[in-house]
């Protein structure tokens, strides 16, 4: 059967246009392109994505991270929902926490809706545990946030835990037809 190549890239001027597509596509339009110009403009900021040069869709998922000190706080994953289910997720998710552990990050921390099920059964699966609650943190709807952290990301027990994430990854992906070209 034929794979569909898996690139990833970290995301560049060039991408602007394909990244807002993705943030309208998940999330009905969470940020602006000023907003995104600025994490592109960012020292501290790492904008990844994946991208199959043979698809229709220019980026099939994106994450980002700020890395301040010995964190990295996660500010956007998302796979575009056609392609949803199939690992691109926690593909994503190992990208970032893969590269935040090359920068030297400890913890890696993040903030979720409390209905968002799919994204906590994610950072669940990865070892994230809930510290806390911002209550009505979403202005939208008034919605609480999961704050959520990742500890001892420097251990080596956490290297072989990249190692084991690594081929959980590589698996799912290629029960559904994506090869991966440089994760
Ligand atoms: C959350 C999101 C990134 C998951 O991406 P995905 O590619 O569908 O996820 P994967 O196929 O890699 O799934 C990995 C794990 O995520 C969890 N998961 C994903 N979708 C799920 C769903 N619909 N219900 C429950 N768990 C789900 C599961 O733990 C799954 O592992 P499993 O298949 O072994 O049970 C995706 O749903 C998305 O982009 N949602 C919209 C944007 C968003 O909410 N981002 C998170 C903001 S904090």
């Amino acid at each position: 059967m034929s794979k569909f190549p898996l690139e990833l890239k970290l995301l560049t001027q060039a991408d602007l246009s394909s990244i807002l597509e993705l943030d309208r596509a998940c999330f009905g339009g969470l940020w602006t392109l000023e907003s995104y110009q600025r994490e592109l403009d960012s020292a501290n900021s790492v904008l990844l994505g994946l991208h199959s040069p043979l698809l229709p869709v220019k980026l099939v998922a994106m994450g980002c991270f700020w890395s301040i000190l010995e964190e990295a706080h996660i500010t956007i994953l998302a796979v575009h929902p056609r392609y949803q289910r199939q690992g691109l997720g926690q593909a994503m998710l190992y990208s970032l926490l893969k590269t935040a552990w090359e920068r030297g990050s400890e913890r890696a921390t993040l903030e979720v809706r409390v209905s968002n099920q799919a994204a906590i059964s994610l950072y669940q699966k990865f070892g994230f545990k809930t510290a806390g609650r911002r209550r009505r943190y979403y202005k939208d709807n008034n919605e609480d946030a999961l704050i959520l952290w990742l500890e001892k990301m420097q251990s080596p027990k956490f290297q072989q835990i990249l190692v084991q994430l690594h081929a959980l990854v590589c698996d799912r992906l290629n029960n559904f037809c994506w090869s991966l070209v440089n994760i």
